[in-house]
């Protein structure tokens, strides 16, 4: 099976921040994958803003050695072709220096899509230098980062400069785990089969486990981590998302406002979180490195670098299925995986010292992408039934075969869903609000409590505390492994 590459519609992208990190790293690779895939028109066009004068050659350079240190090496005519499409201009969002030559290169009758690949600072002067630029029209696109705000009240200011100057339709909100293959997969394995559905629901499920586990740390990100912590960095968004996509009902269609509608009403039926059903973690020295402090070069920091929690989504379908979910930096291994936990059979014919297991569905995001259900049969062998749990496996990569091995990066979905006007995996503004309302008072509650994150080695699964907060219920998480 071949993934099959659709061609879209020849477009200008503008990506404003054309320097920076986020460009080098994800959007511009992301674009020269999909420009190698052919996925482009030949007349498709990239243009690189930012502030230093740098021309259009010295940018190609400085692209084309991002690659190169990505290690996305191709051929030099492959490349050159690629950095070809690219142009650059520098200007500066508080005055109109530069806005002409800007004008100059988008193209009337394609699609504009303007990339704010930098501050929320710079927002509401992009916006209106765009629109003062005469360059909105019917096909114009801004695309945003997270963090999207960093509390209820500067997301609704961020939501209010962008809806001043475009339409909700116009705006691509980006949460980067909707682009990944797999996150997309839970959907397709809720709502193409037909054997989990009469399954989804506080009858038959004792409770979810959602752990986005990483081994990395901060560095580099030092100054946003320390004001950010894993709170924001990562439940806000990425964590929220997954739990949406578990929780939800099932939208009518496979389409933007179908979906968002859906995702919109869990994180409103979300529970507020009690003190004592939250996790919060710093990492100290250990076997992967200096401890969190050390890092961010404030031994008194109380930011933290992992949260575990107990969340209810108050709704006929949950009530009484806990949601836990944990992220952490600096763990054990990097691990992105959903346990779906059922419930024991009711009766058990075989007496109790047969053995009882509940049948696990994992799905795992990364690595290792795949499913697998853990279901009870007989134990081998003569003396009595007595039952132990076998896994049935099965790793996305085996069962599509080699050539889906490499499927699209999420930024190369989430770019070409841009182009084709497609939202359904973008955040609207109301979910990343609702979803701040929920944070919030977690945050807010740590600070009136002035709450210090509990430690935890670097390159161990957690605090210790994240164990009690399951053994309290009588659960356990299961093991992080990569
Ligand atoms: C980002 C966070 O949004 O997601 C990072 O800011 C985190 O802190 C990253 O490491 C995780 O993304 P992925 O794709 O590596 O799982």
């Amino acid at each position: 099976m071949v993934s099959r590459v659709i061609p879209v519609d020849p477009f200008d992208l503008v990506i404003f921040g054309g320097t920076g990190d986020l460009a080098q790293r994800k959007i511009l690779p992301a674009l020269f994958r999909r420009f190698c895939a052919g996925q482009w028109s030949d007349t498709t066009r990239i243009i690189a803003v930012a502030r230093s004068p740098h021309g259009a050659d010295g940018f190609r350079q400085i692209v084309a050695g991002s690659l190169q240190d990505l290690g996305h090496s191709r051929d030099t005519a492959t490349l050159t072709e690629f950095l070809s499409r690219i142009d650059y201009v520098h200007l500066d969002a508080h005055s109109n220096d530069g806005w002409h030559a800007l004008s100059d290169r988008v193209q009337e009758d394609r699609v504009r899509a303007f990339y704010f690949s930098v501050g929320p600072e710079l927002f509401a002067p992009l916006a209106e230098r765009i629109q003062a630029n005469g360059l909105v029209n019917a096909k114009t696109r801004i695309v945003v980062e997270k963090p999207f705000g960093h509390d209820l009240s500067s997301a609704k200011d961020l939501n209010a400069i962008l809806a001043a100057r475009f339409d909700e339709s116009q705006i691509y909100r980006i949460d980067h785990y909707l682009g990944k293959e797999t996150v997309q997969n839970l959907m397709a394995v809720r709502f193409g089969n037909m054997l989990f559905e009469p399954l989804w629901n506080s009858q038959y499920v004792d409770h979810i486990q959602i752990t986005v586990a990483e081994t990395v740390g901060i560095d580099g990100r030092e100054e946003y981590y320390e004001h950010a912590g894993a709170m924001r960095d990562m439940v806000q968004n990425h964590l929220m998302q997954l739990l949406c996509l578990i929780a939800m009902e099932p939208p009518a269609k496979f389409d933007p406002d179908a979906v968002r509608d859906e995702k919109l009403k869990v994180i409103r039926a979300l529970d507020s979180v009690e003190p004592h059903h939250i996790v919060r973690g710093q990492f100290s020295a250990g076997p992967l490195g200096p401890s969190y402090r050390e890092v961010v070069g404030n031994p008194r920091s109380t930011t933290e670098s992992y949260v575990a929690l107990r969340a209810h989504v108050s709704n006929w379908r949950w009530a009484g299925t806990p949601f836990y979910l944990r992220t952490g930096k600096r763990l054990v291994a990097r691990s992105s995986v959903i346990n779906v936990m059922f419930k024991d059979a009711p009766h058990s014919i075989f007496g109790e010292e047969a053995g009882r297991h509940a049948n696990v569905l994992s799905i795992r995001l990364q690595p290792n992408e795949g499913i697998t259900l853990r279901v009870t049969i007989k134990e081998p062998g003569p003396g009595g039934m007595r039952l132990v749990d076998v896994p049935l496996d099965m790793s996305f990569a085996d069962a599509l075969g080699p050539e889906n091995q490499d499927p699209p990066g999420a930024y190369e979905r989430l770019i070409m869903d841009v182009i084709r006007g497609n939202q359904t995996l973008f955040m609207r503004g109301d979910e990343v609000e609702a979803a701040w309302a929920w944070t919030d008072p977690i945050i807010a509650g740590w600070q009136s409590r002035g709450d210090v994150p509990k430690p935890y080695d670097s390159g161990s699964t957690g605090p210790g505390d994240a164990e009690l907060l399951m053994k309290r219920d009588g659960r356990r998480w299961q093991g992080i492994k990569p």
